[in-house]
C-alpha cells in the first residue's frame, strides 16, 4: 500500500506519486482521448471577461470549466489541491435539481416501452454524472421478469461495459441468484443511477433524486412481482425510508408501479458490502430464501 499523501508532500511528487495520489483522489478513469488544459481554458475565461480575445473557448453550460480557477503558487508549478466547488456545482449542467427531476419525470413518462426509456436516458443531459462516465448503465436481463433487482450506481467495470453489475460484486449477485435456481438472464437487473460517480463515491442526494423518475418508470414498465433493493441507497429510494440497510434489509413494502400494478419490494446487503463482510452471508442467504418464498 502506498504511503499517504500530506497536503505538503503535494506539489513536490514525482510523476508515479503524482498518479497514485490522482486515483486515490478518484481520478481512476480517462474520459477521454486527450488531455484537457482547463488552466488555458479559465485564463481564456478572464482574458474574455476583461475584453481581450482568447484562444480556447469553453464548453457550454461551462462544466468543470466554469469552476474558479485554481490559484497558482509562486513559482508556476501546477496545482494539486482544487478549490472547493461552488454549493450545487458540478452535478448539474443547466437546471436546478427540481428542474432537472421534473425534466426526468416527464421523459420517463413519454417512455413507453424499455427501448424509448433507453433513449431518454442517454438523452438526458441533467445529470453530470454523464459527463465523466464512460457509457450509460441502463439495464439488463429478462424484460418481462418476475423478479427485478436494483443496484446503487455502475461500477469501473460497469462503466466500461455499459452493463450492471459485471465486476466482483456482479458475479457473487450471479452466484446468489443461483442459490434461489435463478440464472442471471431470468431475471432483470438495472440501477439507481446509470452513471458511475467518479472513483466510485457515494451517488449525492441530488443526483439520486434528479435519476430516480427513470429507475421507476424502468420498474413500471417490466411489471415485476419482486424488487430487490441491492444495499442502502436503492433501500432508501425505492423504499421511500430513512433507516439503513441494516434495518431495512429482510422487510417488505408493498410499490405501486403506475396506476394499475403492485410490486413487492424488499432489501439485502450489497454483494459489494457481502464481499467485504462475508459474515453477512447468512443473512443474505436469509433474505433471498424469503425472495424465493414470495415468488413461489
Ligand atoms: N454496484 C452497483 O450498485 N451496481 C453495479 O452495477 C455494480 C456495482
Amino acid at each position: 500500500m502506498s504511503k499517504p499523501i500530506t497536503d505538503f508532500d503535494v506539489n513536490n511528487l514525482d510523476p508515479l506519486q503524482a498518479l497514485i495520489w490522482q486515483f486515490e483522489m478518484g481520478a481512476d478513469e480517462a474520459i477521454a482521448d486527450e488531455p484537457l488544459d482547463r488552466f488555458k481554458a479559465s485564463e481564456s475565461l478572464s482574458r474574455q471577461a476583461a475584453g481581450q480575445p482568447g484562444r480556447a473557448s469553453l464548453p457550454p453550460n461551462g462544466g468543470a470549466a466554469a469552476r474558479p480557477a485554481m490559484p497558482r503558487p509562486a513559482g508556476g508549478a501546477t496545482p494539486m489541491t482544487p478549490p472547493p466547488m461552488p454549493p450545487g456545482a458540478g452535478f448539474l449542467l443547466s437546471d436546478t435539481p427540481h428542474e432537472a427531476r421534473q425534466s426526468a419525470r416527464d421523459l420517463a413518462a413519454a417512455a413507453t416501452n424499455l427501448a424509448d426509456l433507453k433513449e431518454a436516458v442517454e438523452k438526458f443531459e441533467g445529470c453530470a454524472l454523464k459527463k465523466s462516465a464512460s457509457n450509460t448503465v441502463f439495464g439488463v436481463g429478462n424484460p418481462e421478469a418476475r423478479l427485478v433487482l436494483v443496484g446503487e450506481a455502475p461500477g469501473a467495470e460497469e462503466d466500461r461495459q455499459g452493463e450492471p453489475f459485471v465486476g466482483p460484486s456482479g458475479k457473487l449477485l450471479d452466484a446468489m441468484l443461483r442459490s434461489i435456481g435463478f440464472a442471471r438472464e431470468e431475471v432483470y437487473i438495472t440501477n439507481i443511477l446509470p452513471w458511475r460517480p467518479p472513483g466510485n463515491r457515494q451517488p449525492t442526494t441530488a443526483e439520486i433524486a434528479v435519476c430516480e423518475p427513470f429507475v421507476r418508470r424502468h420498474l413500471e414498465l417490466i411489471g415485476p412481482k419482486v424488487v430487490i433493493c441491492l444495499g442502502g441507497s436503492a433501500a432508501k429510494t425505492l423504499m421511500e425510508e430513512d433507516r439503513g440497510i441494516t434495518r431495512l434489509r429482510g422487510t417488505w413494502k408493498e410499490m405501486a408501479l403506475g396506476a394499475a400494478s403492485v410490486a413487492d419490494v424488499t432489501a439485502m446487503f450489497h454483494p459489494a458490502y457481502l464481499l467485504r463482510t462475508p459474515e453477512q452471508k447468512r443473512m443474505a442467504w436469509r433474505d433471498l430464501r424469503a425472495v424465493a418464498q414470495k415468488l413461489s
